[in-house]
């Protein structure tokens, strides 16, 4: 018997993300091992959600570092010593220093409340409705040094309506977002999505636009 591909998720905040990968797993529809969850902040409700689930858990302090590039070289240096093929950021806020990044590349997922390469970094929805556009969504992508700047594997994307307000989006979004991501990482860990020269690949071929999350999944 091979053993499941083995899963470490990085989450700083509620974890809604991080519930979705565990639903779809008990749904059977993502076979994968958990083998730990990290985060910058101990009181992550992502923390408590791997708990309950039997995950092992990882709190570490960014303010118990001297600078960044120590706290994700400890972080990362963990990481590996859970035995994770796999490293997906789910509302992960930080962004991670290139040194302890590098061994990572191609393996790592993150996923980013804006239709990338539109809105990096914070405030996606709000700058989304300021700039008064017709569609907001979610992407999914490749992480690399650049923030938010990886190529981009998926996405979900949402009519913005009339009475949407930076927290109505938002909230009209997650569920999108708790689709999007457990469909990348079946891609990825079934080998149908990889890593190549640089880029993503998708069915043996460059990916040069997105996928699209569609009523069925990803097209
Ligand atoms: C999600 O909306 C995710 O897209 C976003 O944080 C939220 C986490 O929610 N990620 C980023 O903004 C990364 N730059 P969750 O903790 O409920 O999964």
């Amino acid at each position: 018997m091979t053993s499941s591909p083995r899963i470490a998720v990085l989450a700083s905040g509620r974890g809604s993300n991080l519930a979705a990968l565990l639903a779809a797993r008990a749904r059977g529809e993502l076979p994968v091992e958990f083998v730990l969850v990290g985060s910058d902040k101990a009181g992550a409700g992502a923390l408590r959600l791997a708990e309950a689930a039997g995950i092992p858990t990882l709190a570490l302090d960014p303010r118990s570092y001297p600078d960044r590039r120590a706290f994700d070289l400890d972080l990362f240096a963990r990481i590996k010593a859970s035995g994770a093929d796999w490293l997906v950021l789910a509302g992960f806020m930080r962004v991670i220093d290139a040194e302890a990044l590098r061994p990572w590349v191609g393996r790592v997922i993150n996923i980013h409340p804006s239709l990338l390469p539109k809105y990096r970094g914070l405030h996606t929805h709000r700058r989304a409705l300021e700039a008064g556009d017709a569609e907001h969504g979610a992407s999914v992508h490749f992480v690399t040094a650049e923030l938010d700047g990886g190529p981009v594997i998926a996405q979900a994307r949402l009519p913005i309506e009339a009475g949407d307000d930076e927290q109505r989006l938002a909230q009209r979004l997650l569920p999108l977002e708790h689709r999007l991501l457990p469909a990348v990482l079946g891609l990825l860990v079934g080998g149908r999505l990889q890593w190549r020269d640089d880029a993503a690949h998708y069915a043996g071929r460059v990916l040069s636009t997105p996928l699209l999350l569609g009523a069925h999944g990803l097209e």
